[in-house]
C-alpha cells in the first residue's frame, strides 16, 4: 500500500497515506497514522468512500502494532463520517471535542461502541501512545468551534486538520511557499472563523519545536516553510473580520 513516511526512528513512525481519492465532488483528504512502541493513532480517518481503503492501509502499516486511538480534529463528515466502522472493527478509543460528542452519533454510532467516543475538554489534553505523550492542542474556530490539533514531540510534527489546507490536488511537500499561497488563501479567508482565533493559535504554537506542519487536505510544510506558514497566519485577515456590516438580501 503506497504511503509517505514523514518520520521514522526506532519504534516511532509517522505515515501519510497516499491519496485514496474519494472521487466525484468529494474534497481530497489526507489520513495520517502515528505509531509508537506498538501502539497506533489514526488521525481524521474520513468518510465512507475511503473507509475500507484507509482501514486496510492502517492494518497493513500497523503490522503487529495495535490501533489505540482514533483522533477526530472536529466534526466534519470528511473526518468523522465512518467513525462507527472504525469503532466496530477495532478496539480503539475515539476522541473529539466535548462540543461534538453528542452530534457525531447522528452519523450512526452503534450503541455497542458509542461509549468509546470520548470528549476532549476545551483546554486540550495529553494522550499516552505506547508510553509517549502526544499533545492535543486547542485550535478552536479554525475552523470548527470545537477544534484540536495533535503535536507529536518525537517527530516534531504538528497535525493541523483543516488549518493549512490547500486545494490544488497535490499532497506532497510544499516546495515554493509564495507559489503555494493561492492554493490556500481563499479557503482560509472563508473557512477560518476569525483573525483573533488564528493569532491566538499562532501565539500558542510558536513555542513548539515544529519540523513539519501536516494538514488534512493538500500539501505539508517542512523546513523554513513552517515559519513562513506561521508568519502568513499571523498576518492573515479571515472569517468574521472580513464580513460586510450587513448582508444584501437576495431579491
Ligand atoms: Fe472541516
Ligand atoms: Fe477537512
Amino acid at each position: 500500500m503506497p504511503h509517505t513516511t514523514l518520520f521514522e526512528s526506532g519504534g516511532h513512525r509517522n505515515i501519510l497515506f497516499d491519496d485514496f481519492a474519494a472521487g466525484g465532488h468529494a474534497v481530497q483528504a489526507n489520513q495520517h497514522l502515528i505509531v509508537h512502541n506498538g501502539a497506533g493513532m489514526i488521525l481524521d480517518p474520513g468518510g465512507h468512500k475511503v473507509y475500507s481503503k484507509v482501514l486496510a492501509a492502517t492494518f497493513q502499516t500497523l503490522g503487529g502494532a495495535k490501533l489505540k486511538y482514533i483522533f477526530l480534529s472536529h466534526q466534519d463528515p470528511d473526518i468523522v463520517a465512518a467513525t462507527n466502522g472504525w469503532l466496530m472493527t477495532t478496539d480503539a478509543t475515539a476522541y473529539v471535542s466535548a462540543l461534538w460528542t453528542r452530534f457525531v452519533p447522528h452519523f450512526g454510532l452503534d450503541s455497542l461502541v458509542e461509549k468509546r467516543l470520548l470528549p476532549i475538554p476545551d483546554e486540550g489534553m495529553k494522550l499516552d501512545l505506547g508510553g509517549q505523550d502526544l499533545l492535543i492542542v486547542p485550535a478552536h474556530y479554525l475552523h470548527s468551534s470545537g477544534n484540536f490539533h495533535v503535536y507529536d514531540p518525537i517527530s516534531k510534527i504538528l497535525y493541523t486538520g483543516d488549518l493549512g489546507a490547500s486545494i490544488n490536488g497535490k499532497n506532497t511537500e510544499v516546495a515554493d511557499f509564495d507559489a503555494h499561497i493561492p492554493a490556500m488563501e481563499g479557503f482560509h479567508k472563508r473557512y477560518m472563523a476569525s483573525t483573533r482565533a488564528l493569532r491566538a493559535w499562532v501565539r500558542s504554537v510558536r513555542g513548539l519545536d515544529i519540523s513539519i506542519i501536516a494538514p488534512q487536505h493538500g500539501q505539508y510544510f517542512t523546513g523554513a516553510n513552517v515559519k513562513r506558514f506561521l508568519d502568513w497566519c499571523d498576518s492573515l485577515e479571515c472569517g468574521i473580520e472580513l464580513l460586510e456590516p450587513i448582508y444584501k438580501i437576495p431579491s
